[in-house]
């Protein structure tokens, strides 16, 4: 009888350390998230995201041009306006500084 209730403990503690090993696997993804955070700082440059997404409705020579900094913030508000998903805010602000830097 006592060699039937230490199987049973022996059994629940294989069937713990597997559930646990299980769980372990199972929780590997949850570094993924920091390992996706790790992956997007090499984030697009200014021009980088010019080339990709302002390219989408018209060419580059309707972008490059001789611009003051007041018109570059004027030009890329209205893009922005017209395509709000475009970019992030943070997206937006290094679009802007590379324009207004280049152009
Ligand atoms: C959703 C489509 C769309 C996207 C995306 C877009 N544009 Fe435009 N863009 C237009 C249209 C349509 C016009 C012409 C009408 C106007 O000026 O509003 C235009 C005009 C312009 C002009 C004025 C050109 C001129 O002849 O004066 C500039 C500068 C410009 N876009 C820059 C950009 C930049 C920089 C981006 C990326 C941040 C961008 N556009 C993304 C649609 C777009």
């Amino acid at each position: 009888m006592l060699k039937k209730r230490i199987l049973q403990i022996v059994i629940l503690l294989f069937v713990a350390i597997f559930v646990t090993t299980g769980c372990n696997k199972n929780s590997t993804p949850d570094t993924e998230p920091s390992n996706q955070t790790a992956d997007t700082p090499p984030a697009l440059t200014g021009e980088e995201l010019v080339n990709g997404r302002c390219i989408e409705c018209h060419t580059m020579d309707r972008i490059k041009r001789d611009r003051s900094n007041e018109e570059w913030d004027e030009h890329t508000h209205r893009m922005l306006s017209k395509s709000p998903e475009m970019f992030t805010e943070e997206e937006f602000l290094r679009v802007l500084e590379y324009l207004q830097e280049q152009y």
